[in-house]
């Protein structure tokens, strides 16, 4: 089967001033597959992120979506992201939780039209899934960080994107609902067939659900299938990447939650 191409970089590097943080990056990602993105803080995760979002030009090489040139891209709608700090609604927000998932299916049905019954009925089944059912008329400024953070998963699970980008989603969920949300997300997978990037410090767990696995430091370290990647031992490891990756893979293997 030859899959279509849903991402391609081809030598792509990014400076925010004078340091390249992103150093000739060239990476192919193929409808179905669920990509974990892994490296050390700093080490570019976030920025190529953007740049594949177009929130950043890069300073050299070329990015196309769905085989279309980033410039000319216009189907922003196909592609869903939850950011690393989602949680940055005051308390004085004036909306619900319900009207913020809601929102999540504008994109799919446009702007100048009334929600249906089915928008609502899909919010809600987004919001059971991240177990904030019991939230839909809270004010979302009111919840925790990790409230907020399942809210805005729920939102992007609404708009049911064909490829789904999360940076780090994680972070301030606590573990039981970091478990369930890995399943899902490798049920939006397999189930729906939607492509998915997640960026991740917690490599063992990752490893376990993704196809295929991405460890970055500026450049591309590693990019293969998750299976190679576990057969990796620590030597290998040490071999490819040294010491940085070597702090990266240690919660993998004393067990540790790392850092959900
Ligand atoms: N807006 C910015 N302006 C200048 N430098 C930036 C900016 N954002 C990030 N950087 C720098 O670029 C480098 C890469 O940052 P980035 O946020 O992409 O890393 P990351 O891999 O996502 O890290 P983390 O795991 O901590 O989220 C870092 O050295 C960072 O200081
Ligand atoms: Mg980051």
């Amino acid at each position: 089967m030859n899959a279509k191409t849903i991402l391609e970089m081809s030598d792509v590097s990014f400076k925010y001033d004078k340091e390249t943080v992103v150093q000739n990056v060239s990476l192919s990602i193929k409808e179905g597959e669920f990509l974990g993105l892994v490296g050390p803080n700093g080490s570019g995760k976030s920025t190529l992120i953007k740049l594949m979002l177009g929130l950043l030009k890069p300073t050299a090489g070329k990015i196309s979506l769905f085989d279309q040139p980033i410039r000319s891209f216009k189907q922003w709608e196909d592609i869903g992201f939850v950011s690393q700090k989602a949680n940055s609604f005051n308390s004085g927000f004036p909306a619900t939780v319900l009207e913020v998932v809601k929102m999540g299916r504008v994109s799919k049905t446009g702007m100048f039209r009334f929600f249906t019954r089915r928008d609502k009925e899909q919010s809600i089944e987004a919001l059971k899934t991240v177990e904030m059912e019991d939230y839909l008329h809270h004010n979302i400024g009111e919840l925790s960080g990790g409230q907020q953070q399942r809210v805005f998963i729920a939102r992007a699970l609404v708009s049911e994107p064909k490829f789904l980008i999360l940076d780090e989603p994680t972070v301030g969920v606590d573990a039981r609902h970091v478990a369930d949300f890995y399943d899902l997300l490798e049920k939006l997978n397999k189930e729906k067939g939607i492509t998915l990037l997640m960026v991740s410090h917690d490599i063992g767990t990752i490893t376990e659900h993704a196809s295929h696995v991405v460890c970055m430091n500026k450049t591309i370290h590693f990019h293969g299938h998750s299976e190679e990647y576990k057969a990796f031992s620590d030597d290998d490891l040490n071999r490819l990447y040294g010491h940085a990756v070597q702090q990266l893979t240690h919660n993998h293997h004393n067990g540790e939650a790392g850092e959900l």
